[in-house]
């Protein structure tokens, strides 16, 4: 047998390979970040582009990305005389994105006149479409049609996104987020899914205290880790509810984002989901204290004022200390954002809090709020992780394998 054709199974340990189609469409050079991102998730995949699809990306761009051959034409793999069987066979899911509304139109036929749509025919595992094209044509009767054909089916589908088109329209036809697109290709091969059933509840960002209408106190956290973390538990099949002080970022994929401003808005918002969590991870930096008389007309400075240079502050609420005294079976997950005796003040914390694991950072220097990466060490009751520094989507997956650890134990 050519090692081209060798099935799913005896391409080794259990890794799966998924074929992906890239069709002809403006859309198509986002496949390349769909490669990587399904290939970081420990993917192995090949590439198979309609000849239309080559008028915008380059095959070499796909086997320079995925190190195999790039199948365009019936007939180019002079080793392999059915080659269109070998690779339906290889493949543990196809994935079409970008699917035009000509190539979905065949599918739903079962046209197959050229390499990519011949796979699809022979395909006997599962198939995920992720359309773009212009509004219109998404919204016409025959390509609702035919999308509803191939969903009876069972191909899964990645609906395209609303926005601005290529062609100057406005609406729903846009490819879908990459991340949404992996995801939804990593669920279908059931990768990743440790979290699948679980709820779990993040709180992120800062929260925000008026002084008057204009001034208020906060600090300086974007948001990004709390998200991050998020956006990790719905990829690995979780329900999600994050908590979110206000910030600048998009709600990932398939969470539910509750948006507060204050910390007690932030207690009440995170006491109900933290009722149902299997895991709640509290990322945000909550306000310590409040002013505890907020001005309704803004403050003058000058002697008519006072009330600016002397401001009478309370005491918040601690969210994860509250939510924490009065847990069952949910793994809490704190953090601690310290500028000196890290280690010590996060097992303070640790006890103090109620915590089953803090995730300690250094915020004194340049990482910490608002960067891409940051230095954390994971503190338990028994033992310190010492995690290198990484980005802060790849410390969510970490926090996240030490939360599931923790939740079977
Ligand atoms: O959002 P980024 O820009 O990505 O920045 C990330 C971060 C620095 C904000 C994050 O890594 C972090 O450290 N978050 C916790 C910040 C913080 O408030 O730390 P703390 O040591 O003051 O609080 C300890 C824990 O108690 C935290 O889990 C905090 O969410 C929680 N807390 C604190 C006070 C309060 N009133 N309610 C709380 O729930």
């Amino acid at each position: 047998m050519d090692s081209t054709q060798a099935t799913a199974q005896e391409t080794g340990c259990n890794r799966k390979t998924v074929l992906v189609g890239v069709t002809g469409c403006i859309a198509a050079y986002k496949s390349a970040e769909i490669v990587r991102g399904l290939q970081k998730a420990g993917v192995r995949v090949k590439v198979v582009m309609t000849e239309h699809a080559c008028e915008f990306v380059g095959p070499t761009t796909f086997r320079a990305l995925t190190r195999e051959p790039v199948a365009v034409k019936l007939f180019d793999e002079p080793g392999d005389p059915i080659h269109h069987i070998s690779l339906a066979q290889e493949a543990d899911a196809m994935l079409i994105a970008p699917c035009t509304a000509n190539v979905l139109a065949k599918l739903a036929c079962g046209i197959a006149d050229d390499l990519l749509t011949t796979t699809a025919l022979a395909l006997t595992s599962p198939m995920i479409i992720a359309p773009a094209m212009n509004v219109h044509m998404y919204e016409n009767a025959a390509t609702r049609k035919n999308m509803g054909v191939l969903h009876t089916r069972g191909v899964h589908f990645v609906e395209a996104a609303d926005g601005y088109l290529a062609c100057g329209d406005t609406g729903k036809g846009r490819l879908a987020d990459v991340d949404a697109i992996v995801a939804e290709t990593l669920k279908v091969l059931g990768i990743g899914c440790d979290l699948a059933g679980r709820h779990v509840l993040v709180t992120a960002g800062p929260t925000v205290e008026a002084i008057d209408p204009v001034r208020y106190i906060s600090n300086h956290s974007s948001g990004k880790t709390g998200y991050a973390i998020a956006a990790a538990a719905a990829r690995r099949g979780a329900e999600v509810t994050l908590v979110s002080g206000p910030t600048a970022l998009e709600a990932p994929f398939g969470v539910h984002v509750v948006d507060v401003r204050t910390a007690c808005d932030m207690l009440a918002a995170a006491e109900e989901a933290f009722k149902i969590c299997d895991v709640a991870v509290f990322a945000a930096a909550v306000s310590d204290m409040r002013p505890k008389n907020p001005a309704d007309r803004k403050l003058k400075k000058g002697e008519a004022d006072e009330a600016l240079s002397s401001i009478e502050l309370v005491e918040n609420p601690d969210v994860l200390a509250t939510l924490a005294a009065a847990k069952t079976s949910q793994v809490v997950v704190g953090f601690a954002a310290e500028t000196n005796d890290v280690l010590e003040n996060a097992q303070a914390k640790l006890a103090r809090k109620h915590a089953d694991m803090i995730v300690a950072n250094d915020v004194s220097g340049e990482l910490g709020f608002g960067t891409e990466e940051n230095k954390v060490w994971l503190v338990g009751a028994d033992e310190v992780e010492d995690v290198p520094r990484l980005a802060k989507t790849e410390i969510a997956d970490i926090v996240l394998d030490r939360a599931v650890r923790l939740l079977e134990d």
